[in-house]
């Protein structure tokens, strides 16, 4: 779309159409890479764009690439603001600062304590003098081809808007629901399987203290306390440093659960210890998005199973997930506890664009532990159905995992070794290769494995 500067009337038009509009977009800034107002310190700049994003954000002598954007009043002259953002680049040691009153363009380089004028065009001519901008301060040619944010992704020119293919992109979901019971744990220890069994890399993260998917997975054999080889080896110890105790120190491989076997980060009772600790360490919480940025080429999908309230543990895992499954019931007070969920979200997305990442993607509310009842199925459950986009406001997802003893059998199956009973739990995608009455409930979560492919676009 071309851009007319006869548009841009006072500064807040320069803003919103010269810069918002036009030239962010442009230059290949999408929404979550740039802000505006932002305060530091006693600085306040009017927009400020990332090329490259560091997690958490910061800006120090090892600041991201980034690009100041001021916004003037058609009627001021560009000179008498190029003092001020001599002041912003150099004590934000950022390199570039566009500078604009929606008739004239300038660019600004820093040099180490001065700033120089390296282009220059009327706003006329924005759109033939594009590709030169663009080298200056798009966000591709300051990352020089290299993503922190989004590593191998190849990056190709297409009628002058950037298409971005992506070579590996692991997708983390995480399964959460603030009410209890609702099948979160089912739902993403079967998930992980079906996926699996379609030949996707699954690392599966448990993060509730209750241990849950742990059991499930097969890692909780033992019978005595001190057998537990978990309490030093589990899930918060990904979050005590950015330094040591990386994914694969402390995850696990699943125990005759799955074929194949899964990869599991599992939890343990301890984290209810732990949290307050590690709660008061604000960097704690985006810990998890670095370490899984280590393994982001070993895995296709992280799901990751997370504990029914809205403590530290929950916020970990919505902050590092790109997408949410909110598994409901669909009674009652499952539905009255999905504007708490909201409320919980509109909090972490807060965070996440604090840290440069976009707001959690809802993929929806899934139906979950859905009675059989042919009754139930005719009448009621098309209407709890509606709700969930009608009140609540929420997508909801075409799958339903019904309710079936075969899914808590195969949970809690036992071997029997002498005179002791072991926990020998099985996904329902195992089960079924031996049990004719797992088959249906298999069936329904190879069908919900399908639509979450389809809805993170992985094929
Ligand atoms: N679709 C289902 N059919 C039959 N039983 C189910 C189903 N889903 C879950 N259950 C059973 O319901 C109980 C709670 O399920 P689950 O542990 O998955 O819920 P949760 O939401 O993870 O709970 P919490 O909030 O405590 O973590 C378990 O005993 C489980 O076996
Ligand atoms: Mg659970």
């Amino acid at each position: 779309m071309p851009f007319n500067p006869e548009l841009c009337r006072n500064e807040s038009e320069v803003e919103s159409k010269l810069i918002v509009q036009y030239l962010l977009p442009q230059l290949g800034y999408t929404p979550n890479t740039w802000h505006q107002e932002v305060a530091i310190g006693s600085i306040r700049l009017d927009f400020l764009a990332f090329a490259a994003q560091v997690i958490p954000f910061v800006l120090d002598a090892n600041s991201p690439l980034s690009v100041v954007i001021e916004a003037k009043h058609p009627k001021q002259n560009l000179n008498n603001h190029v003092p001020r953002l001599r002041h912003y680049l150099t004590s934000l040691n950022v390199r570039y600062g566009l500078l604009t009153n929606g008739k004239e363009i300038r660019i600004y380089e820093k040099l180490q304590t001065d700033i120089k004028l390296v282009f220059k065009c009327s706003s006329k001519e924005v759109e033939t003098q594009l590709e030169t901008i663009k080298c200056l301060i798009g966000r591709y040619s300051l990352k020089e081809g290299q993503l922190v944010d989004q590593p191998e992704v190849q990056i190709t020119e297409k009628n002058s808007n950037f298409e971005i293919k992506r070579k590996h992109s692991m997708k983390t979901i995480a399964i959460y629901h603030n009410k209890g019971g609702v099948g979160k744990t089912t739902v993403a220890v079967n998930l992980a399987a079906a996926l699996r069994k379609k030949g996707k890399k699954v690392l599966l993260i448990d993060i509730d203290s209750q241990a849950n998917t742990t059991f499930a997975t097969g890692l909780i054999k033992f019978q005595f306390d001190e057998d537990d080889d978990l309490r030093e080896q589990n899930v918060s110890c990904l979050l005590e440093s950015s330094d040591f105790n990386f994914i694969p120190e402390i995850m696990r491989q699943s125990h005759y659960f799955n074929n194949p076997e899964i990869d599991v980060v599992p939890s343990h009772i301890n984290l209810i210890d732990k949290q307050d600790t590690l709660n008061k360490i604000a960097v704690s919480k985006s810990r998890l998005i670095s370490k899984l940025k280590t393994v982001e080429t070993d895995y296709d999908i992280v799901i990751i199973d997370t504990p029914p309230s809205r403590d530290y543990y929950a916020e970990v895992a919505l902050i590092a997930s790109d997408y949410l499954i909110i598994p409901s019931d669909l009674k009652p007070f499952a539905n009255q506890g999905l504007p708490t969920v909201k409320n919980f979200l509109k909090q972490i997305n807060e965070f996440r664009v604090l840290i440069g990442k976009q707001p959690i993607n809802i993929i929806g509310v899934l139906s979950s532990k859905i009675s059989t009842n042919a009754k139930f199925l005719q009448y009621t459950f098309p209407r709890q159905r509606s709700v969930i986009s009608d009140r609540y406001d929420l997508p909801l997802m075409e799958a339903v995992i019904y309710d079936r003893t075969s899914l808590s059998e195969c949970m809690n199956n036992t071997i029997t070794i002498g005179d002791l009973e072991y926990p020998d739990p099985k996904s329902v995608i195992k089960y079924a290769e031996s049990k004719a009455n797992a088959q249906q409930s298999a069936m329904e979560f190879e069908m919900l494995a399908k639509e979450v492919l389809e809805e993170i676009g992985v094929s």
